[in-house]
């Protein structure tokens, strides 16, 4: 009922784990993986060691994540035991990685192609550095250049840029496209936003400001999503938001292929993607879907 094919690449429903959620190192990611995920990706590598931002890093309340995280990264240079570790993971492993600059990213994704993963997730949308995130993702431009010199190192392993939500994003995502990219992730996180402690009088965020996550930001994922569907010919995978079945068949009717979880894994444990896709069996056999492929784009 939720197997699918994308890309090429068979999984057993279209259920991701997304970057930088749980995925930091090889024993959670194989966690995720028996727990009913269909496909999981490594949190974002980058071209150095990089400590990230200061504590605290993450917040939620209500239908609110917000996180500075920022990048941390042992830097693909030494990844060799998680690599290591990897190997038998029982469902498709997406890397996804980030750069400070054009030719970084190529250098990263050289080293990183060797191990096979099904797919090269490119982070130009992270909201939360100055130097390594959304600025590629946000000039049509640059995010281009980076695609191009991506797809000149990837050999066979599909190429997927995940945009930042900017006011832009599908004239971005169709000059990836253009550049060659196989599908299209939209989107990292929202904002960035800020929260105040009204004790303190001081913002509660070490970076000060954060990208916004969780059920709240969904609506404005859809519609994007939905937009993006029209815009591109190749395939879109959403991000965002997404916590239950019912929110993951929205994001398939809107027009996505392949829907990730980050956030929802806060809400509803690591199980939440058995937890999903048994929601979205149960709706199918209700509504006499027989496959989850018929959704896709069914909005439109
Ligand atoms: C704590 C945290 C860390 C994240 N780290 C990354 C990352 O390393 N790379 C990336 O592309 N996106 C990262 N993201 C963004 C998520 O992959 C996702 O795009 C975003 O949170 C929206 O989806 P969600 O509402 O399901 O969480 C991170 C998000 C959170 C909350």
């Amino acid at each position: 009922m939720l197997a699918t094919d994308f890309l090429g690449i068979h999984l057993k429903n279209p259920l991701v784990l997304a970057a930088g959620l749980l995925g930091t190192n090889a024993s959670i990611l194989k966690r995720v993986a028996a727990s009913g995920a269909g496909a999981v990706t490594m949190k974002s590598i980058g071209p150095k060691p990089r400590a990230g931002n200061p504590n605290p890093t993450i917040i939620s309340f209500g239908d609110v994540v917000m996180n500075a995280v920022g990048l941390p990264s042992p830097g693909y240079m030494n990844l060799d035991r998680e690599w290591e570790g990897l190997k038998g993971i029982k469902v498709p492993l997406f890397a996804s990685f980030y750069a400070g600059s054009v030719g970084e990213f190529a250098e990263v994704a050289e080293a990183i192609v060797p191990h096979k993963p099904a797919l090269l997730d490119v982070n130009i949308g992270c909201p939360n550095t100055k130097s390594h995130g959304a600025i590629f993702g946000k000039d049509p431009k640059v995010a281009a250049k980076v695609v191009t010199a991506v797809k000149e190192v990837s050999g066979k392993i599909p190429v997927m840029p995940k945009l930042p939500p900017s006011d832009n994003a599908l004239e971005v995502a169709k000059a990836c496209v253009d550049a060659g990219a196989d599908a299209i992730a939209g989107f990292n996180t929202w904002g960035p936003g800020m929260v105040i402690d009204i004790n303190t009088r001081k913002k509660v965020l070490g970076f000060g400001t954060g990208g916004v996550s969780g059920p709240a930001i969904r609506p404005l994922m859809v519609k994007k999503i939905y937009d993006l569907y029209e815009a591109v010919d190749v395939p879109v995978v959403a991000v965002g938001g997404i916590t239950t079945g019912r929110d993951a068949i929205e994001a398939i009717m809107a027009g996505a292929s392949m829907v990730e979880i980050g956030s929802g894994t806060i809400y509803r444990g690591m199980d939440v993607f058995a937890k999903v896709a048994a929601e979205m069996e149960s709706w199918m056999r209700e509504n006499d879907v027989k496959s989850i492929k018929e959704l896709v784009g069914s909005a439109h």
